[in-house]
């Protein structure tokens, strides 16, 4: 059974490691390339995006692809609605891997914003020292707020930085509450601004803010495609199971009853078909005649 996991995150890491100890699955970990160092994984990668919806319809019907995973960060729209309408398009089952977002508790001091130019504003007129932490591709929005020290953290270093105030650290999750805290202390931070991306990795810089009494600029989490979504490893393991086995056992139907058909009416050497039977051009097609959708589809690589 081929499965496609659409990477970029701890969860997909996660489901890797599990994908990687079953002989009877063939799985592909895809990256978009943001990062410029990958992790090495124990199942094949793929990097780079796969040309919008129509790219990935093609991909899952290259690749035989039994069941796709959406392990991508709450942030990455366009993935995971990519990922919804293409496999709307092939029938390919698809089951998102997310994680829950953060929610507040007490001593929290949110300021909840839609969006990164929402955030920028939200920091105030007043110029004050941030701890921003939205990714390096988000920060273009706080060009609008240039009076503010920002202390950026990413995980490669921004390609460019239209932010005359401003100090990059480079480092990876996971990150642990008490090195936040000081980290906060040393550079006297007043306000950190990051997104609601959940998780436990990289959720240390909430508790350090709270105990530290300082405010929080956190975006909320776009809203996500209605498709059935678990929210750990081993919930996407039993999705594969029971209804990708389904899917792979329908698809070797399908394969069967094409070839028993196809060995009802042989082709002969010059590409006719049988009397009852016609085929198109390049040999394809059903025995009566009509283009068969499911022959690509069956077709792995
Ligand atoms: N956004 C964040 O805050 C954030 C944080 C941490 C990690 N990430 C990870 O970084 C990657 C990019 O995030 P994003 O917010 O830029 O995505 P996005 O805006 O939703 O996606 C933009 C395009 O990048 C390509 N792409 C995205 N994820 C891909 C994947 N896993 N494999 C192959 N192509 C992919 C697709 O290109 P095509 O249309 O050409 O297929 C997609 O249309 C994702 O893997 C995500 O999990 C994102």
């Amino acid at each position: 059974m081929r499965i496609l996991v659409l990477g970029g995150t701890s969860e997909a890491t996660a489901l890797a490691a599990l994908l990687a100890r079953r002989r009877d699955l063939d799985a592909v970990l895809s990256y978009a390339g943001r990062t410029a160092e990958l992790k090495r994984q124990p199942v094949a990668t793929r990097v780079g995006g796969f040309g919008g919806v129509d790219g990935l319809v093609g991909y899952l019907t290259e690749h035989g692809v039994d069941v796709v995973v959406d392990a991508t960060h709450p942030f990455a729209e366009q993935m995971s609605r990519h990922a919804a309408e293409a496999a709307a398009r092939t029938g390919v089952p698809l089951v998102a891997l997310t994680r829950a977002a953060w929610t507040p508790v007490p001593g929290d001091r949110w300021v909840e914003v839609e969006s990164l130019d929402a955030a920028a504003t939200a920091i105030g007129a007043k110029p004050r020292r941030v701890l921003l932490t939205v990714g390096r591709l988000g920060l273009k929005a706080f060009e609008a707020a240039p009076q503010h020290h920002y202390l950026i953290r990413s995980i490669d270093p921004p390609d460019e930085l239209g932010l005359p105030n401003a100090h990059v650290i480079l480092d990876r999750p996971p990150f642990d509450a008490g090195a936040e805290e000081a980290l906060m202390r040393s550079e006297r931070i007043q306000v950190l601004v990051t997104k609601n991306s959940g998780g436990k990795a990289t959720s240390g810089k909430l508790a350090a803010a709270r105990a530290l009494g300082l405010p929080v600029v956190i975006v909320r989490q776009p809203a996500r495609p209605d498709v059935p979504t678990v929210r750990d490893p081993a919930a996407a393991m039993r999705f594969i199971d029971t209804t990708g086995v389904a899917r792979a056992a329908e698809r070797a139907r399908d394969r069967a009853e094409a070839e028993a058909a196809a060995a009802d009416h042989p082709v002969s050497p010059d590409g006719a078909v049988s009397p009852e039977g016609a085929v198109s051009p390049d040999g394809a097609g059903s025995p009566d005649g009509t283009p068969d959708p499911d022959t690509g589809a069956d077709r792995g690589v």
